[in-house]
């Protein structure tokens, strides 16, 4: 099984391919909410840490896994592990990475259809002119016949595509539409700094006060950064085991980290912004933190930016191609899983893995609003609903586990000589060094010590 094994086209092919599954709602949507949420500055400095600190090693961890096994998650730790009963044992981290999948694919779904919406609500607005009070976005969220039309449709994009096998051509829209989503993304920035909030912005994106961040941010913050990266369930462990030898994985991740933190201070930086220049907009909101992307941006592409009628309805376009890049990864995890295992045709896999998540969706879709007992529960302080229920429990927990038991098994288990092949190091530098500590002490201890104490009930509210 490991030769032949089909490797990205180009020097580029990976970072390209694991930068899309990494920009999607993570960053556009989840990054400036939960920034906001928890107050700015100080927040984004320990998302910085966790970013660099944990998430970079991780996500070498995770490459060098699939490079190394030439396999998705579960049998690449099945494999490394030697087989056998220690196979099965660390094959479980494979395995909770899936369900992590299924979970997160299942309300992401929820928030992708958001975006077919926003498109819909622009195209009227550039045609018909900008009427702030017509967003009605809280209506929009109690409809609960919209929102499952919405995630349905967004569920069978996802669907179709991993259906007919990833393939060309996802990879090449990716490859022309994410710079378009780049571009976009800038001349949006630039603009909004042009706005008087800016300062005010500014400020209270990147001057830390420490004590304004809730002691649930840092929890917050390193299930983000797994969650930005695509970490902790096995979607760089697949992706890795198509780079070739040649290139250099710790390059490739740098590349990865770096594209898509600066994507989600972008986004934050002009969501911010608009939302000091425009009165009103700060209650609207704080009112529905979770809609910010959705209710910020049309404000500026409709009464700032030249030419703004024209780029709305093609941003929102863009935001769902950026998320379908990412359930595309994650529905690949899932059904690739069943297709290797129970040797089901991809069309079966990806039939019945879908209609298994969209079950899930239809009540993550109904819990915004529409149906009080599912948008009412309340397992984790302060997250009520069962879609950011779901969001809290894969983001903060289910991925730093996985992540926990990749940089234990790199770092403990595979050994000095593979990791010194794969990484391309010489023993005794300062980079591995710095490296091994990292997977060996520093990331394990920090997730333990993280997980402990909020499952020790911390006094986090
Ligand atoms: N990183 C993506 C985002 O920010 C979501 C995502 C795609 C993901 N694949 C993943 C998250 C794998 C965790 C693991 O929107």
């Amino acid at each position: 099984m490991a030769t032949g094994r089909a490797h990205w086209g180009s020097r580029l092919g990976f970072v390209m391919a694991a930068a899309g599954s990494a920009v999607g709602l993570g960053n556009l949507w989840k990054f400036p909410y939960i920034t906001w949420e928890n107050n700015g500055g100080a927040f984004v400095v320990v998302y910085l840490a966790a970013v660099f600190v944990l998430g970079l090693p991780i996500m070498i961890a995770e490459i060098l896994v699939g490079r190394r096994a030439q396999l998705s998650a579960v049998p690449a730790f099945e494999t490394l592990a030697g087989g056998g009963r220690r196979g099965r044992a660390w094959s479980t981290v494979g395995w909770v990475g899936v369900l992590a999948g299924g979970v997160i694919l299942s309300y992401y779904m929820v928030i992708a259809g958001w975006s077919l919406w926003s498109f819909h609500k622009c195209l009227v607005w550039s045609f018909t002119g900008y009427d702030a009070a017509s967003l009605g976005f809280d209506g929009f969220l109690k409809d609960g016949v919209l929102q499952v039309i919405l995630t349905a449709a967004f569920s069978l994009m996802t669907a179709g595509i991993v259906m007919r096998g990833i393939g060309g051509g996802i990879e090449r829209a990716t490859r022309i539409m994410m710079p378009v989503l780049v571009a976009i993304m800038l001349y949006l920035v630039a603009t909004a700094l042009t706005m008087d909030g800016r300062d005010e912005a500014l400020a209270k994106l990147f001057v830390p006060h420490f004590s304004e961040l809730p002691p649930q941010g840092v929890l917050l913050a390193v299930g983000q950064a797994f969650f930005s990266l695509s970490l902790g369930l096995g979607a760089m462990i697949a992706y890795g085991s198509y780079i070739s030898k040649q290139e250099s994985i710790v390059r490739s991740a740098l590349w990865v980290v770096v594209l898509d933190t600066g994507f989600a201070l972008l986004a934050a930086v002009a969501m911010f912004t608009i939302i000091f220049s425009v009165p009103g907009l700060q209650d609207r909101v704080s009112g529905s933190t979770v809609g910010m992307l959705f209710i910020t941006l049309p404000d500026l592409f409709y009464t700032r930016m030249p030419g703004g009628a024209v780029l709305a309805p093609l941003f929102f376009v863009l935001v769902a191609f950026a998320a379908l890049s990412s359930t595309i990864s994650l529905g690949e995890v899932v059904t690739s899983l069943m297709i290797d295992r129970r040797g089901w045709s991809r069309r079966k896999a990806a039939a019945i893995c879908s209609s298994v998540v969209f079950a899930g969706s239809v009540l993550a879709a109904l819990s915004v609003g529409a149906v009080a007992p599912l948008s009412q529960v309340e397992v984790f302080a302060g997250k009520p609903g069962l879609l950011s229920t779901l969001d809290h429990l894969a983001a903060n927990y289910l991925l730093p586990l996985g992540g926990l038991g990749t940089t234990v098994f790199v770092g403990w288990f595979l050994g000095r000589p593979a990791l010194l092949e794969e990484l391309g190091l010489k023993r005794g530098t300062i980079s591995f060094h710095l490296l091994l500590w990292i997977l060996r002490v520093v990331a394990p201890l920090a997730i333990l010590a993280l997980l402990t104490a909020v499952l020790a009930g911390w006094d986090f509210s």
